[in-house]
C-alpha cells in the first residue's frame, strides 16, 4: 500500500489548505507550522518561498548563491517557468525591501523521485541568476558527504510560510517549530511500512502538536547548523501523533546534489527531469 491510500489519506502539502485542531477539518482554522513561533525577522537567511503566480506555494533553501533545494512534490503538474523564488523575505504579504526575486531557470528532479510513495522526493533549483549574499540573504550548509542523519530525539527545527487556512490569511511572518528526530522504525510503524529509507521523521517529543503543515513543502529541517530534512508529507491532520511529519533524508542525497551541481557528463543526466531556459 502506498500513502494516500491508507484510512488517514495523505495530505499534498503544498495545496494551501490545513488547520491547526485535531477536532476541525483542513481549512476551517489558521494553521502554519504548527506548534511553533515567528522567527525574528530574517534570521534564517537562507530560507526561500517558492511562489506561482504570486502565490507562496512551498518551501526550500539556499545552499549555493544561484541553487535553492526544494521538495520533487512542489513541482507536479506546475510549470516551472511560471514560478518565481523568493529570497531575503519575511512577512510574504508585505513588500520588503530585502527581497531579491530569482526566475527559475532550470529545476532537476530526482531521477528516482515516486510520486505514489513520496520516495526520493528532492529536486534542485537554478536560478536565473546569482544571489547577493549579505545579513537578508544567506547559504544554508549541507550535511558532509557520508554524514548519517541525525539520531533519534535529536533536536532540530522546522520553518516555513505555511499553509493558510482560507486562502486569504497568511502567517504574520516566517514560522518555526522545535521538533525531535523520531526512529525510523517507529516511524514507519506509524505509518503501516509506507515509508522508504532515505526519509526522516520527527515528532514533538511530549504532548503538544508541532511540525509542519500545508505549503511547509520542501523547507529544510535544520539539526544543529546543516540541513539534514525537507518537508515532505505528513498525515489529514497536521501535527497529530498518528501519522508523524515525513522529511526526505538530504543525507542520503548529497552526493547527488553536488554532481549535479558540479555539472555531470550528458550521459549520467540521463533520467533527471531537466527543465532548462
Ligand atoms: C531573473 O528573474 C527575475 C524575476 O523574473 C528578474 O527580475 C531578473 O531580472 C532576472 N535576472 C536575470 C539576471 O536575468
Ligand atoms: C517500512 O516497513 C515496511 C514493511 O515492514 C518495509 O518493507 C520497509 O522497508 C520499511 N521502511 C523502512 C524505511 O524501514
Amino acid at each position: 500500500m502506498v500513502p494516500g491510500t491508507g484510512a488517514w489519506g495523505l495530505l499534498l502539502l503544498t495545496v494551501a489548505a490545513a488547520l491547526m485542531l485535531p477536532t476541525r477539518p483542513p481549512g476551517s482554522q489558521r494553521a502554519q507550522i504548527i506548534g511553533g513561533q515567528e522567527v525574528l525577522p530574517l534570521s534564517r537567511p537562507y530560507m526561500a518561498s517558492v511562489s506561482f503566480e504570486g502565490q507562496h506555494h512551498c518551501g526550500g533553501f539556499l545552499f549555493r548563491a544561484h541553487w535553492v533545494v526544494s521538495a520533487a512534490h512542489c513541482f507536479r503538474n506546475r510549470d516551472p517557468r511560471t514560478g518565481l523564488v523568493v529570497l531575503g523575505a519575511h512577512s510574504l504579504h508585505t513588500s520588503e525591501p530585502t527581497r531579491q526575486v530569482f526566475s527559475i531557470a532550470a529545476v532537476v528532479k530526482h531521477p528516482e523521485y515516486q510520486p505514489t510513495t513520496h520516495a526520493n522526493d528532492i529536486c534542485l533549483l537554478r536560478l536565473n541568476g546569482s544571489a547577493v549574499l549579505g545579513p537578508a540573504v544567506g547559504l544554508l550548509q549541507l550535511p558532509g558527504r557520508g554524514a548519517q542523519p541525525p539520531a533519534a530525539g535529536t533536536l532540530c527545527h522546522v520553518a516555513g510560510w505555511g499553509s493558510i487556512s482560507d486562502f486569504e490569511d497568511p502567517p504574520p511572518g516566517l514560522m518555526e517549530a522545535k521538533v525531535r528526530v523520531l526512529d525510523l522504525d517507529v516511524c514507519n510503524s506509524s505509518w503501516q511500512g509506507q515509508l522508504s529509507p532515505a526519509m526522516l521523521c520527527t515528532h514533538s517529543g511530549d504532548r503538544w502538536r508541532r511540525g509542519f503543515c500545508s505549503a511547509d513543502s520542501g523547507g529544510p529541517l535544520v539539526c544543529g547548523s546543516r540541513a539534514h530534512g525537507l518537508v515532505s508529507f505528513s498525515g489529514l491532520w497536521c501535527g497529530d501523533p498518528k501519522t508523524p511529519d515525513v522529511y526526505t533524508q538530504v543525507s542520503a542525497f548529497v552526493a547527488w546534489i553536488w554532481k549535479v551541481v558540479r555539472g555531470s557528463p550528458p550521459s549520467r543526466t540521463a533520467g533527471l527531469l531537466v527543465w532548462a531556459t
